[in-house]
C-alpha cells in the first residue's frame, strides 16, 4: 500500500502558521475527510487554523472544486432548457424557495432545487414542504431529474451522495465554532450548488439581525467570494444583498409559511416578500435567457401569477412528490395548531413600528417547538407566528402585533413575551431601510 504524499499534521501545521495550501494539499484533506485519513480531530484543527488564517481565492476555489467531486455531481445534461437555481443564506419567515421555483418553471426555466433543513433561528425550506401532508423530499437522482423534466421544477434534501464531505465538514463547524469562516461559507454552499447540475445561479445573501452575516460588508466579501467561485467554474452566479432585520412577510414557521406562499402564488404576496421574491426570479429569468432585462421578467411574473399558472407549477410539483394539492384550497389539511394567541399592543401603546426584531422571532418559533436546536431535533409544523406586524405599520392600545399558533400555554406565553421584546415602536414614521441593497455580478 503506498503511503500518503502528506500529512494531516504538516498540513494544519503550514496553514497555522499563515501559508497558502497546493490544490494537492486541499485535495488530500477533502478526500481525507471522507475516507478517514483525516481523523476528525485534526479536520477540526484544520478548519480552526483557516477560521483564523483565512484562505486565498485560489484555495477557496480549489477547496470548493474538491469538495463538490467529494461524491455525485449529478449530469442535468439530458433534461432540456436553462437549468437554474436560488440559494438564501437564510433567514426568517423565508419562503422565498416556495414561491419562487413554481414561478420561474412557470416562466420557462428549469429549477432544480436541493436545500436545507432548519437550523437554530432560521427555517429550512425542506421543513416547510414536509408540512404539506405525504409531500416527500427525500428523493432520488433519477426521480429528481424526471420531475424536472415533467414538472419544470424539483425540490428535494441533499442526497447522501452529493458533497459527502460537505456533510462531515459542516457537523464538525458547527461544533467546533467555525461556522463563520467566509471561504468555509463559501466553499460549503458552492460545492453543494455545483455539483445539482445546474447552468446559472442567483444567491439571496442576507444580512442583519435576522441573518448569518451581522453586518453588509461580510454579506458583500462573502457575496463576491461565490461569485468568484462562480467565475472559475464557468457557470454565471450573480448574488443579490438583501437585509433581513425583520421577517421576511407575515408569517414564521411551518404551516403558517406553506400557506402564506401559496397566497403569493394566488396574488395576495405581502409587499416585502414579493419584492424579494420577484427581483431574484427576475435574476433567474434573465440569467436563464428567458428574458433580456428586468421590465421583462416582471412582465412574465405578473402573468404567470394572473393566469394561476405560477400556483398550477406548485400543484403540480405536490403531486408528482406525493404531497396532497389539496392543500391549495383547504389550509385545514396542513397540522393545525390547538390554539391561537393574539399578542395585542397593551393599552399605553401609541406610535409606529421600528423595529421587529428577526432574531427574536426566530427565538419565538423555537420557544413554541418549531425550531430546531440540534440537527436531530424534531420540528413541530403546525406552531408558528401569523399576521405580523410589520415595521411603519401604526400601532395603539389593542393592536394585533401577531397571530401566535400554539400547541402549548407555557410554550405559548414564553414566545408572546419574545414577541413583546422583538417588537419597538417609535412616535414618529420611521426611515426605512431599502431591502434590496445590492447586486454583484
Ligand atoms: N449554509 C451552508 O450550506 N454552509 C455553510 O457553511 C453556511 C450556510
Amino acid at each position: 500500500m503506498s503511503s500518503p504524499a502528506f500529512s494531516p499534521q504538516e498540513i494544519i501545521i503550514k496553514k497555522r502558521d499563515g501559508g497558502a495550501l497546493s490544490k494537492k494539499e486541499i485535495e488530500f484533506f477533502a478526500r481525507g475527510v471522507s475516507d478517514g485519513k483525516f481523523a476528525d480531530y485534526q479536520a477540526t484543527a484544520l478548519l480552526m487554523a483557516i477560521f483564523w488564517r483565512g484562505m486565498t481565492p485560489q484555495e477557496t476555489a480549489w477547496l470548493t472544486d474538491a469538495m463538490m467531486h467529494s461524491g455525485e455531481v449529478i449530469d442535468l445534461s439530458d433534461v432540456p432548457g436553462a437549468k437554474v437555481d436560488k440559494h438564501s443564506t437564510g433567514g426568517v419567515g423565508d419562503k422565498v424557495s416556495l414561491i419562487l421555483a413554481p414561478l420561474a418553471a412557470a416562466c420557462g426555466l428549469k429549477v432544480p432545487m436541493m436545500s436545507g433543513r432548519g437550523l437554530g433561528h432560521t427555517g429550512g425550506t425542506l421543513d416547510k414542504l414536509e408540512a404539506i401532508p405525504g409531500f416527500k423530499v427525500q428523493l432520488t437522482v433519477p426521480e429528481f431529474r424526471a420531475i424536472l423534466k415533467k414538472v419544470g421544477t424539483a425540490m428535494i434534501g441533499q442526497t447522501p451522495q452529493v458533497v459527502p464531505a460537505d456533510r462531515k465538514l459542516y457537523a464538525l463547524r458547527d461544533v467546533t465554532g467555525t461556522i463563520e469562516c467566509i471561504p468555509l461559507i463559501c466553499a460549503s454552499i458552492m460545492s453543494k450548488k455545483l455539483a445539482e447540475g445546474i447552468d446559472s445561479l442567483v444567491l439571496d445573501v442576507k444580512f442583519g439581525k435576522g441573518a448569518f452575516m451581522k453586518s453588509k460588508d461580510r454579506a458583500l466579501e462573502l457575496a463576491k467570494a461565490m461569485v468568484a467561485i462562480g467565475q472559475v467554474s464557468g457557470k454565471p452566479v450573480w448574488a443579490q444583498l438583501t437585509a433581513m432585520n425583520q421577517p421576511l412577510g407575515r408569517a414564521a414557521g411551518h404551516t403558517t409559511e406553506v400557506i402564506e406562499s401559496i397566497e403569493c402564488l394566488k396574488g395576495h404576496g405581502a409587499a416585502d416578500l414579493m419584492e424579494v421574491t420577484c427581483a431574484l426570479t427576475g435574476h433567474m429569468l434573465i440569467l436563464g435567457g428567458v428574458v433580456r432585462d428586468e421590465a421583462g421578467a416582471q412582465k412574465k411574473m405578473t402573468a404567470a401569477i394572473a393566469n394561476g399558472s405560477a400556483l398550477e407549477k406548485f400543484r403540480q410539483m405536490c403531486v408528482a412528490q406525493g404531497g396532497d394539492p389539496k392543500v391549495i384550497e383547504d389550509y385545514k389539511i396542513l397540522p393545525t395548531a390547538n390554539k391561537l394567541l393574539e399578542v395585542k399592543a397593551p393599552a399605553d401603546a401609541k406610535g409606529f413600528v421600528s423595529e421587529v426584531d428577526a432574531l427574536k422571532c426566530g427565538h419565538a418559533i423555537m420557544a413554541l417547538g418549531g425550531g430546531r436546536a440540534a440537527v436531530t431535533d424534531q420540528v413541530d409544523h403546525a406552531v408558528g407566528i401569523a399576521s405580523l406586524i410589520k415595521i411603519g405599520e401604526p400601532v395603539s392600545a389593542g393592536t394585533r402585533l401577531c397571530t401566535l399558533h400554539i400547541n402549548d400555554d407555557e410554550k405559548g406565553a414564553r414566545a408572546e413575551a419574545i414577541i413583546r421584546e422583538a417588537v419597538k415602536l417609535t412616535p414618529v414614521v420611521p426611515k426605512q431601510e431599502p431591502l434590496i441593497q445590492d447586486l454583484i455580478q
